[in-house]
């Protein structure tokens, strides 16, 4: 089975009573629900190598280089901002707790406290310093210091879909009990069109299995909300996958909007689970025009030693000449015979109330999406 990211699956947990206690007893720092879900990421694995929130050293190496101290590739900062307040607070302590909505999720030693540039932070991991940008416009929010330190995680976060939740330690025996050797892993943010369909089963037929892993946590505004990305894929697992080689797990962590630094991070992570190969098509964790629809491909020739392999995939739209779903690979035909699978235009339609056409949306999906008041997060 393909080794995690670094080397090893990291696991830093202690779910003992009296872990539990000692975290009641340390000063607490309060987080939101996407921390308390990244910290369940680093405490499992997802986040392999990293143990804890990056240290300045890592951070800045991150933002300059793409990669950790250590020249193993990495493109998202994992970090945690302070309040001055807590700054005080955190120069006299050597533990924290870290508590969401009264429960210890982690405690936290803390290594290193410091500042840091959030202008330079936007323009080396969005591409943008503009807040038009739903990544910006977050970390614009954020306090002014990060604080490092490895993590041990004390309680799981909460899950509204424990029935989908995974861990890499999970995932990994579940691939193998299946007896597949190659998996492909797809990231999602969103209900499936039948262009996303294709993706997956172009891919799926050249690999043992296929793992399909929403992400599930902050989304922007217009983005569908996650009980219903969840509902869609059941009723196109129940009706168009087979059982034997495809299977459905969740991903709980915000989506950044980072685009290529971010397709490379979603890779990290789907290594980390196991997967062997990993799906990138047009305009991967991309957001309005601010990346170009395949810059999400370009960046992975910058990391020949990523160690999963990247499945790249031209636009898929449908064409009446064809009569099938294609790409510009594969077909001759000109833009006038060429319907795209426009979100903008499924999201008015779902909106109204109406099926979008059976060639952009299977039926049954479309009808898991309808029984929801207002499928999109406001
Ligand atoms: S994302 O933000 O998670 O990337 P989305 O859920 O729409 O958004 O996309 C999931 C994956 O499917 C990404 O790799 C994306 O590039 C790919 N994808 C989405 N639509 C198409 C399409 N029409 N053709 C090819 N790939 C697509």
């Amino acid at each position: 089975m393909i080794y995690p990211h670094g080397g090893k699956l990291v696991e830093r947990l202690d779910f003992s009573e009296k872990a539990r206690e000692e975290s009641m007893e340390l000063p607490k720092l309060y987080i939101t629900l996407d921390e308390a879900r990244d910290l369940g990421n680093i405490g499992h694995g997802v986040f392999s190598p990293l143990e804890g929130y990056m240290v300045r050293e890592d951070f800045e190496n991150v933002l300059a280089q793409g990669r950790l101290s250590n020249d193993l590739p990495w493109t998202i900062p994992i970090v945690k901002d302070v309040s001055d307040k807590d700054v005080d607070m955190l120069f006299e302590e050597d533990e924290v707790a870290l508590v969401y909505k009264d429960v210890p999720i982690a405690i936290l030693k803390v290594e290193e406290i410091y500042p840091y540039d959030k202008k330079e932070y936007a323009e080396k991991i969005f591409g943008t310093m503009s807040i038009e940008h739903p990544g910006v416009a977050n970390l614009m929010k954020k306090e002014e210091h990060l604080v490092g330190g490895k993590i041990i995680l004390v309680n799981d976060p909460p899950t509204k879909f424990p029935n989908y939740k995974l861990w890499p330690k999970e995932t990994r025996v579940l691939f193998k009990e299946r007896g597949w050797k190659t998996v492909v892993g797809f990231q999602t943010r969103n209900a499936p069109h039948v262009g996303h369909e294709y993706v997956q089963k172009t891919a799926l037929t050249f690999v043992d299995g296929l793992f399909i892993n929403p992400l599930i946590g902050k989304k922007k505004k217009g983005d569908f909300k996650d009980e219903v990305i969840i509902a869609a894929y059941e009723a196109l697992f129940e009706h168009y996958y087979p059982k034997n080689t495809a299977t459905l797990g969740i991903l709980e962590t915000e989506m950044r909007y980072a685009g290529p630094k971010e397709a490379i991070f979603h890779a990290i992570m789907r290594k980390n689970f196991g997967c062997t190969h990993f799906i990138v098509g047009r305009d991967h964790a991309g957001v309005g025009n601010f990346y170009g629809p395949y810059d999400a491909q370009e960046i992975f020739y910058e990391y020949p030693d990523l160690g999963i392999t990247p499945l790249f995939f031209r636009s898929f739209f449908y064409c009446k000449k064809c009569g099938t779903v294609v790409n510009e690979k594969i077909c001759p035909h000109g833009p006038e015979d060429h319907i795209n699978f426009s979100g903008t235009k499924i999201r008015e339609l779902l909106l109204k109330g109406e099926r979008p056409p059976e060639l952009m949306m299977r039926p049954e999906v479309a009808d898991a999406i309808l029984q929801f008041d207002n499928p999109f997060v406001e």
